[in-house]
Parts: C-alpha cells; sequence; structure tokens
C-alpha cells in the first residue's frame, strides 16, 4: 500500500525537545535555574514495578527530596509544578503518596492550588477494600502570580441557555460563550453532559496510547496541564519522563519539553512516538473524544445468561434476592 508523505512536519520546526536518558538528580544539577514554566510528572510510587527497588516510605520520599530541591530550583517564578500520584501500599494497608508530597513541597514554599481528581472507570478490582479508581495530581505555583490560561481549558457548559433572572443584566445569558470552569474532578469535554466526572480513561491495554510501559500516563491528561498552566513557547519539565507522554502533550502545542528517564528502553520508545507524532503517524486519545458507553445492544452490556433469575445468599444467610431484568 503506497502511503503519502505528510505535506508538512506535525512539530512546529521551532519547538526545542530533548529526551535525556539518565538519573534525574545528575541531570537536573546542570540545569540553569528557572527555566521551567510547568514541571509535571508521575514519580515512581516505590510499589516495586519493574523500573524500581521497593524500599520503606521514608527512604522513598527521602531519595525523592533530593530531586523536589532541584525541581523547585529550576522552576521559573510565574511556574506551576504538577505531582501525579496514588497510592503506596504496604501489606494490604494504603499509603495515600499525596498526604505526604504535600508537606514536601509546603517546606519548599510552593502553594496548592487544586488537588485534582483524576477519575478513571477500570483497573483491578481489590477484594479486601474498595477498587481503587482515581489518583491526583497536586498542582502547586511558586509564587502568587503565575500562569494559568482558564479559557483555553473551558468545557461546555451544560445549561448554556441559562440567563440571568434579575438585576441589570436580566434576560442575557449568564455563563461565559467559551463554557464552563472544568472544576477540580477532571471529565471528557463531552461526556460532560451525561456525567459530572473528567472521565479520562488511563492508559491500559486497549488504550490507543499503550506501549511497553507499565503505567503511562494519558497525553490529553498532560495536555490540559500544559494548555492551561504554560504559554506557547514555554519550557515544560518531565524529571520521570517514561515513555514520554509529557513531551509528547507538550510540543503538540508548541511548548518546548525536556524528558528525563533512567531506563533507555522507555527513552527509544519516547523517541519513536516523537517521530511518530512528528509524521501524523502517533494514535493518541483526543482531547475531546467521549468515553465509550456500551449501548444495551453490545454483547459486554448484556447480563450473562447464568446470572438472570439469579438469588444470591448473603453471609447471613438471608437472601438478597437479586434478580436480573433482560
Ligand atoms: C510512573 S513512571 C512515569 C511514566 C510516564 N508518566 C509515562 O507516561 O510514560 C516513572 C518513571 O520514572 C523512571 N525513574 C525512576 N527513578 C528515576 C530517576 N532517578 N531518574 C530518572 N528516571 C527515573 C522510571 O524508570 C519510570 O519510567
Amino acid at each position: 500500500m503506497k502511503v503519502n508523505e505528510p505535506l508538512f512536519d506535525y512539530i512546529n520546526p521551532n519547538t526545542d525537545y530533548q529526551i535525556l536518558n539518565g538519573d534525574s538528580l545528575k541531570i537536573l544539577k546542570g540545569i540553569e535555574d528557572k527555566k521551567f514554566d510547568l514541571i509535571i510528572t508521575s514519580p515512581p510510587y516505590n510499589v516495586g514495578k519493574s523500573y524500581e527497588t521497593k524500599t520503606s516510605i521514608e527512604k522513598y520520599l527521602e531519595s525523592q527530596e533530593g530531586i523536589i530541591n532541584e525541581l523547585v530550583r529550576t522552576l521559573s517564578d510565574k511556574g506551576n509544578l504538577c505531582w501525579q500520584v496514588g497510592n503506596y501500599v504496604d501489606k494490604g494497608e494504603i499509603f495515600p503518596l499525596d498526604i505526604y508530597y504535600y508537606q514536601i513541597f509546603k517546606k519548599h514554599g510552593l502553594k496548592l492550588r487544586n488537588r485534582i481528581i483524576w477519575h478513571f472507570g477500570h483497573g483491578l478490582h481489590a477484594s479486601n477494600r474498595f477498587s481503587g479508581r482515581y489518583e491526583t495530581i497536586l498542582w502547586f505555583s511558586k509564587t502568587n502570580d503565575y500562569i494559568f490560561n482558564l479559557d483555553d481549558v473551558r468545557v461546555p457548559s451544560k445549561y448554556p441557555g441559562k440567563l440571568h433572572f434579575k438585576g441589570a443584566k436580566k434576560g442575557q445569558p449568564s455563563g461565559n460563550p467559551l463554557g464552563k470552569n472544568p472544576s477540580d474532578i477532571w471529565e471528557i469535554i463531552a461526556n460532560d453532559w451525561e456525567t459530572s466526572m473528567w472521565n479520562i480513561p488511563n492508559v491500559k491495554s486497549n488504550h490507543p496510547e499503550k506501549t511497553g510501559h507499565p503505567c503511562q500516563f494519558p497525553i490529553e491528561l498532560v495536555e490540559r496541564c500544559v494548555l492551561a498552566l504554560t504559554n506557547e513557547n514555554s519550557w515544560v519539565l518531565d524529571p520521570f519522563s517514561g515513555v514520554g507522554s509529557t513531551v509528547i502533550g507538550s510540543i503538540k502545542n508548541n511548548r518546548n519539553a525536556i524528558g528525563i528517564e533512567k531506563e533507555e528502553e522507555y527513552c527509544n520508545i519516547a523517541r519513536k512516538r516523537i517521530e511518530e507524532l512528528n509524521e501524523g503517524k502517533l494514535k493518541i486519545r483526543p482531547i475531546n473524544k467521549p468515553i465509550h458507553i456500551p449501548s444495551e445492544k453490545d454483547k459486554v452490556a448484556q447480563v450473562p445468561i447464568e446470572w438472570t433469575q439469579l438469588e444470591l445468599q448473603n453471609v447471613n444467610g438471608s437472601y438478597n434476592g437479586i434478580t436480573h431484568k433482560i
């Protein structure tokens, strides 16, 4: 099959980017003060993934503090920092990492602007606690004078036809024509009409962006932060860049970016993805695409025949009497 060459590169030729292979702390030491308008990352969670050695939470946080010193130094005065984390788990007990990290960033004088809940519909099913379906993003600014472009990330309002009902503006539209503030619970724009959650699918095996990385985050999540918290030509850093999702979400929007990653294999995947982005071939879930909701006709949405008219006995011996409709 003949593949037509694109007429232009998808990455603006004035946009600068680097994927640096090595240890974040060492590489950061060589970067000038106040370079970045946005530092966004998902650090290792110390949960024993293939790229990390699990240690005590105290030791883990101590090693992260060294890097955080450098991050604060390299963040510009108008800059923002987004720290995306979930839970550290030890013998079935969960430790929400944002609680621990908040103290560290506060000690460095950063100011929390939002604790964003990133909700996703899929994941492991827990049996000893409720299944985890969200992670958080701590968004800090370095000073009180920080970049925040709300208009660039507004979502359609639910009732755009709403009018002022009294006062000088009586009868005029009360909303913003550009849409409403997306809130601190993130959802896909079109999905906003049905639910009130900003439901960005996390990157699991059936997601169009999935690579060989065990816990990549979605590019659309990066894009929301990049659009709201930087300006065109700003510099963005991801000190734990994995397969390059931050760099891709940044350069796609005319921001310069540096990703630092210690595993060569992930750096190579990141470089390949950037090449594909430039050729218009990278599979990216579009920022506004609604989450797929199965219709009643879809096989997966139907109750298995074995479950119909099923009566479940609970542990007390009484009957729940669950009857599925078919
Ligand atoms: C949670 S993953 C980040 C994934 C990334 N957000 C993506 O979408 O691909 C954390 C990454 O940090 C890397 N890493 C851990 N410690 C590091 C260090 N000291 N320096 C550089 N990279 C490190 C790991 O190899 C891993 O790829």
